[in-house]
This record gives structure tokens, sequence and C-alpha cells, in this order.
């Protein structure tokens, strides 16, 4: 792999963001930050943006009487503000109100129109559409996804009925398509049990589409039937090739597409992982490697709703913890692909356990004795403990290339443990009055424990990372380090002079 593109989905104006939408920002976010130690900074694109079109928004604009672009704006800053509170590294972000991003979809909606299907016929076609309409999910839907006739993911909203003359793309023609490459892998839908829902439901035979729909104004109209406007998610999902300039087919498009990973979550895995790879096979484009639908999350045992009162603003965890712990305490509670609970009542203690008497405390504690004993000077000795970070590397890098996030962080964390089990064995205060030569080996090893430690966790915790690189007297930036250079053992030079300094998490 010489390049990696990653990608988030767009998340809906219609209201602030909250930690469901930060928490796949910030497993995309450790990605991006892990090839670009990997590959080099050049050769990541991490991209995340706003949706901003559709009948959704307009109400949601019209309820604060707003113009839809006012509120679109407000919104999509709000979003922008708690990405750069996380210290979120995207490269872009994308907004289908841009220009650039309409031009980009009345391009490929064109392309769909000259385009010829497997069967030698053109993929979209004007029909008539009758059915149901779910706005919360700005989605079609047949009375089989409904429960007494409501959503399950929106039983507010009265799903409406829709009469009327769109444009039609004939998904139903990709059918085999879809499936042989999806049981193949050529396009991985993952995790396991992700892939075998989607396959179920191709099974079951597609259904050609709506493409457009009448009477919608916000949104980005038809280039040859300007009566019509775009559908929302068609439009929305273009984002992830119009961000890179696929219409100029610029330098940008030509390295990073097709994506490596798509994140996402299962709400919106069938749009991800059967409409989107359709509507790319139907223009010639490659297809992204990996389509991501990690876990659907509970708070405290509750499905997140502003009824129960239970929303969790990103900000405010970040003034409560700061970025690293809200980065920390988001991903750390359960398997990322798996459905989990976020337990907010834990958050603290958590946090005092992981990061203050964790690593934090671990950091001072080593340093400290450095400072104590050797007046801050690494010892002149070679890396001789028992614990093997070629294997520890060699885990985050498998972990990383299956998407185990949570697997990875244990095991930094583990790290933490052995190195604190080192150092109660080892007794460094009984050895500074008896054993000179085995104190120095001891802290030693530890500082260089340390030193990895700081490279390890860079991707999640990317402030602690470089204020403990500081601490260590290390003066390039993680992310200009050459990755395979710094893992070596014994990178660590002795001599050097390091310092304590401040804690790196307060306790609470
Ligand atoms: O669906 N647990 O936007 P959206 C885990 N605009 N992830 C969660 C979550 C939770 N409880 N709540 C939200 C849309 N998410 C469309 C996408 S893409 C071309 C268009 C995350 O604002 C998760 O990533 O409803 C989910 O898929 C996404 O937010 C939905 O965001
Ligand atoms: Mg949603």
């Amino acid at each position: 792999m010489s390049k990696y593109y990653v990608t988030t989905p767009i998340y809906y104006v219609n209201d602030k963001p909250h930690i469901g939408h930060a928490y796949t920002t910030i497993a995309a976010d450790v990605l991006a930050r892990y090839y670009r130690q990997k590959l080099g900074p050049e050769n990541v694109w991490f991209l995340t943006g706003t949706d901003e079109h559709g009948v959704k928004i307009a109400q949601a604009a019209e309820k604060f009487e707003k113009k839809p672009q006012e509120y679109a704006d407000d919104i999509s800053a709000s979003f922008q503000f708690a990405w750069d509170q996380l210290n979120i590294s995207n490269n872009d972000f994308i907004r289908t109100t841009e220009k650039r991003h309409e031009e980009n979809v009345e391009f490929f909606v064109s392309k769909l129109k000259e385009a010829i299907g497997p069967d030698g016929q053109p993929v979209i076609y004007k029909g008539n559409y009758e059915g149901l309409y779910c706005y919360g999910c700005e989605a079609y839907k047949t009375e089989s996804d409904l429960v007494d006739g409501k959503c399950l993911d929106h039983p507010n909203i009265e799903p409406a009925y829709l009469k009327e003359e769109n444009w039609f793309f004939r998904l139903s023609v990709f059918t085999d398509h879809l499936k042989e490459i999806i049981e193949r892998g050529d396009f991985i839908v993952a995790p396991e049990s992700r892939k075998n829902e989607v396959l179920r439901f191709i099974e079951d035979g597609l259904d050609d589409i709506a493409i457009s729909r009448a009477n919608v104004d916000w949104g980005v109209k038809v280039p040859f039937d300007k009566d019509q406007t775009v559908y929302v998610w068609v439009d929305a999902l273009i984002n992830y090739v119009s961000a890179l300039g696929y219409k100029g087919n610029d330098d940008k498009f030509k390295t990073f597409w097709p994506a490596n990973v798509q994140l996402l979550a299962k709400d919106i895995l069938k749009f991800h992982a059967i409409i989107w790879p359709a509507m790319l096979l139907a223009n010639g484009l490659e297809l992204p490697q990996v389509c991501f639908a990690h876990g659907y999350f509970t708070i405290d045992g509750q499905k997140m709703s502003k009824t129960i009162g239970n929303v969790i603003d990103p900000n405010q965890l970040v003034d409560e913890f700061g970025t690293d712990a809200a980065r920390y305490l988001i991903l750390a509670q359960y398997p990322f692909g798996h459905d989990g609970d976020i337990k907010a009542d834990d958050f603290v203690i958590k946090y005092n356990a992981d990061l203050a008497n964790g690593i934090g405390n671990l950091v001072s504690r080593v340093l400290g004795m450095t400072e104590k004993y050797f007046e801050g000077q690494v010892p002149k000795m070679k890396y001789s403990a028992d614990f093997d970070v070629k294997a520890f590397w060699a885990q985050l890098d498998r972990g990383y290339s299956e998407l185990k996030l949570y697997e990875n962080l244990k095991a930094i964390i583990n790290l933490v443990s052995w190195c604190d089990n080192y150092i109660d064995q080892t007794k460094p205060w009984e050895l500074s009055k008896s054993d000179n030569d085995k104190l120095q080996q001891v802290l030693y090893n530890l500082i260089e424990l340390i030193r990895h430690l700081a490279l390890a966790i860079y991707p999640y915790l990317p402030e602690t990372a470089e204020k403990i690189n500081i601490k260590l007297n290390i003066n390039e930036t993680i992310n200009s380090i050459k990755f395979d250079k710094s893992r070596e053992i014994g990178g660590m030079k002795s001599g050097v002079k390091i310092e304590k300094g401040e804690g790196l998490f307060a306790r609470k």
C-alpha cells in the first residue's frame, strides 16, 4: 500500500454534532494518523464533511426561521468547531452546498444518463414512484421496512406517501455483479456480520431506485431535467469523489481514489455497500477497497435521545477532560465493529485508571526517577527488558490493517501495565542504594519503552504523544520521524537530558 484514503459519512446538518458523529470521526482520525506515520503525511487523505441538502434540512431550518443555507452554515460550522476541539486532522471538509460539490453531482448524474448497464441498456430511465418515504432517513420505504407503519429509526416521524414521476437508476441489473464481488472480497464489506447482512439483502433481489425527486427545492437540479432535484442520498454519496476533484480528473483524484476505507455505522450500510458501489460501477469508476460499518452504541444502556436527555456533546467532554482524554473515553469503550454501550457514568473512573494513574503516572514516575538518580541523563545501556517490542509493533500493525482500534488501544494500555509491574518488581528505589548498574539498566529499559509508548499512542492521543516526545528531548515531531527507524529497539540515545516537567493528566 502506498497511499491511504479514509472517509467518514458526511453528517446531516439538521442538528449539532453528538458523540455518535465524534465516534466515527475519531476512529477515522486514528487511522489517518497511523497511516501518516507509516506512509508519510503526503500519502494520506482524510475526508469528512456535512450533508446539507434535502427536505430534512429545509424543514429543520424552517423550524428556526432561517434560510436553509444560513442554517446549514451555522450547523456545519459547529461540526468543524467540534472537530477542531477534538484535534481531528482531516485534510478536507466537504459541504454538499459548495459549488465544487454541486458541479460534481451534475457531472456524475449526467454521466449516469449516458451510461450503459451490464445488459446493454441505459442505467437510468424515467418512471413513476408511488410509495412511502421517511424524511428522517431521507429514504424510500417499503411496508416491510416499517413496524406499525413507522420507521424503526424515526418512530416520531410519519412516513410520507409520495406519488411522483422520477428518474430511476436500474440497481436491479447490478445484483449479480455486486453479489459476486462482495462474496469474492474484491469489494470488502466488513465486519463479516455486515457482509452477510448485505449479501442476504442482495439475494432477496434489488429493486431499481428513484434518484431524483419532484417538488424538492433544496438540492441540486438534475442537469437534463430541471424540474427534478437529485435525490439527497445520491448527492451525498458523490462527496467521496467530488472532494478529490472527480470532474476535473484532478491529481488528487488520480492519487487517492479509490478509497482504502470508508467508515460508517450500520444505519447507512445499504447506501454504502449497495447503492454507492452500483453507481460507481455504472460510471466506470473503481470501488472503495473496504466499506466498514462499526456498531451503534447506546449511552449507559439507553438509546441516545433528546427526550431521554442523554445526548452527549463532544465539546462538553473536551471541556471536562481535555482533547486527548475525550478521544480516549469515546474509543476505549467496546470493540470497534461491535454494537456497544458508552458508560458515561464511568468516564471519571476510566480517565483516572487509564490516563491519570496509567500513562500519566508511569511517565512522571520514570522521568522523575531519572532526574532523581541521574540528574535527568539517560543512562548508557542497551535495551534488555523482557517486553517484546517487535511483537508489540507487529500486533499493532496487524490490528490497524483489520481496524481493531479497540484491541490496539488495549495493547498500548497493556504496555503501560507491563512497565508498572516492572517497576514494582525491580524496585529502583532499593537498587539506588545497592546496585547502580542494575538501576541504570532498569531505567534505560523504561525510558526506551516510554519512547515506544509515545509513538504508539500518537494516533489516539496525539497531544500527549508529542508532550512525551518533548520530555524525552526528541527534537522531531512524531509525524516527521521515520516510521521504521523510530520503531527499532534502542532508539533512545544515552546521555540525552530528559525532563519530567508537568503531569500529563491531572487526577479527577
Ligand atoms: O446518515 N453510534 O448522517 P447522520 C455509532 N448524512 N455511530 C453513530 C451513532 C451512534 N449512536 N450516531 C451517529 C447520515 N453515528 C447521512 C450520511 S454519507 C454519504 C451521508 C455516526 O448525521 C455513524 O457514523 O445521520 C452514522 O453512520 C452516522 O453518524 C450518521 O450520521
Ligand atoms: Mg442519522
